[in-house]
């Protein structure tokens, strides 16, 4: 049996340690972790190789990404359901079921073994041929809906469960019993959480929705943002393509490109260094375009950490005026410091550690004082959850009925600051309304004179990239409508 402790990789049977290493991230998260930082803390000091962190990293964002939708496997499999299985089993279970459901390169029987050999290593032999048994249930219920599907007969097709189950032009859903009530299949489907479902379908017609459930699980682009000060976005893609990394420009932005492929590590691609990129999703570097900072203005980035937005403002000022990138996290701060310096802004970029919803009275004189603010809330994210795994059964109603007051005390506490006829851009990375048009139109009522000048929502699931929300708001060219 392997330790709880670090295990040695090479003492481990074949194929073992990315599953182990992916299965001890499965009970971090139970326990309450996050799921990236779990896998960074265990990939860290395990050793393993590049291909077999990836099968790792893999394994593990995909069963958190889609626990929802493997734990009915499991209810529709097992004699227990799955929230009656020993938690460690179910994490066998649910690695082994995801390995056959959705993993391309994995050969079936690999997936069994492997599942079954773990089973054992964890100290669980006993319920090993539990684990064997529901994987050849699956595979042979899968077999059945695909002969189905052609007409055929499934009995000659697979009577042990050796049949390649292979990655199929079926659903990874196909073959259970789904709910009559399109939002509990929607959210079954997707692996979404019901009340989320539920929401998407007031929000959406069922195909848009069901478009949002297909992007929360599918591969989030790679977006880079070229630092217009450093380099150009024809040199950049040459340096790129030197180096054997295919890209290509992003035709509704300017500085805009994205990876072709998903190269190891980004931050040794060239020219990171040297600060002539950032990474950047595609939507999140439409919005500073919407601001339309220009060079000589002040400008407040009331929520700027890490600091994407506040140096794209920064260095579209081109060296004159001033950007204060204010953030309550520290932490988070520190690494818009580090981000102005790589990227060659820091002589404009101010980084202020303070709480944005009290800017007016902890500094009197910024009454009235900036061109520009930018107010890139904390959201629920809805818009990204395929670039997190975990963070769709972090986020609930409740979260986000405290997120939409603090939005609401942002949006009070840094229009007071704005110049007359100064514009300010609120965002998002959320499709949720409350946080999204229902904040500004309870912004706007009672200012009379301040101006929705526009607003937007990009879904995802339209045009890759994340989902994001902006709405871009004119003050009153007399002082007489700002704050209240
Ligand atoms: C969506 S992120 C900002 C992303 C950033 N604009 C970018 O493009 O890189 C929201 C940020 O708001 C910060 N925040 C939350 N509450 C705040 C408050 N009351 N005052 C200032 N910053 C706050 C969080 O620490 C977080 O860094």
């Amino acid at each position: 049996m392997v330790g709880s402790s670090r295990h040695q990789a090479s003492a481990l049977p074949a194929g073992l340690p990315p599953r182990l290493l992916a299965w001890r991230v499965l009970q971090a998260v139970q326990g309450g972790a996050y799921a990236d930082i779990a896998l960074e803390r265990l990939l860290g000091p395990s050793g393993l190789a590049a291909a077999d962190r990836g099968l790792a990293t893999e394994l593990a964002y995909g069963c958190v990404r889609q626990q929802r939708l493997l734990q009915a496997w499991i209810d529709a499999l097992g004699r227990r359901s799955a929230a009656d299985q020993p938690p460690k089993l179910r994490s066998v279970l649910e690695l082994g079921l995801y390995q056959l459901l959705f993993c391309q390169r994995v050969p079936a029987a690999a997936a069994v073994h492997t599942s079954v050999t773990l089973a054992q290593q964890l100290g669980l032999g006993r319920l090993a041929p539990v684990v064997n048994g529901m994987l050849r249930e699956l595979l042979r219920r899968r077999a059945d809906a695909r002969a189905q599907r052609s007409g055929g007969d499934a009995a000659g097709a697979d009577q042990g469960g050796q049949a390649s189950e292979g990655p199929t032009t079926l659903e990874p859903w196909t073959g259970l019993d789904l709910p009559a009530d399109p939002a509990a299949s929607l959210g079954l489907r997707h692996s979404l959480p019901a009340w989320l479902a539920e929401e998407l379908l007031r929000w959406r017609p069922l195909e848009q929705a069901e478009a949002f459930g297909r992007a929360a699980n599918a591969a989030a682009p790679i977006d880079l943002r070229v630092n217009p000060l450093r380099s150009s976005r024809e040199q950049l893609l040459a340096e790129l393509e030197a180096a054997g990394v295919r890209a290509e420009p992003l035709p509704e932005l300017a500085e805009g490109l994205t990876l072709s492929d998903a190269p190891g590590n980004l931050r040794q691609l060239p020219g990171y260094a040297e600060g002539r990129w950032c990474v950047q999703d595609r939507h999140a570097q439409a919005i500073v375009p919407l601001l339309d900072p220009r060079p000589g203005q002040r400008v407040l980035d009331a929520c700027a950490a890490p600091g994407g937005k506040a140096t794209q403002i920064a260095a579209l000022l081109q060296g004159s005026g001033e950007v204060w990138a204010v953030d309550r996290s520290a932490a988070r701060l520190r690494r818009v410091a580090a981000n102005a310096e790589r990227l060659g802004v820091s002589e404009i970029l101010r980084p202020l550690e303070a709480d944005a919803t009290a800017l007016a009275s902890l500094r009197p004189a910024w009454r009235g004082h900036f061109d520009r603010i930018l107010l890139d809330v904390p959201c629920s994210g809805l818009g990204t959850l395929a670039r997190h795994a975990d963070a769709r059964w972090r986020i609930d109603p409740d979260r986000i009925a405290e997120l939409v007051l603090l939005q609401s005390q942002l949006l009070e506490g840094v229009a007071p600051l704005l110049a007359p006829g100064g514009c300010l851009v609120y965002a998002t990375c959320t499709v949720e309304p409350r946080e999204n048009g229902e904040r500004i139109a309870a912004f706007l009522n009672g200012r009379p004179d301040w101006r929705l000048r526009l607003e937007r929502q990009w879904w995802p699931g339209h045009g890759g990239g994340d989902g994001f929300y902006a709405a871009v708001i004119d003050a009153p060219a007399s002082g007489e409508g700002r704050g209240r």
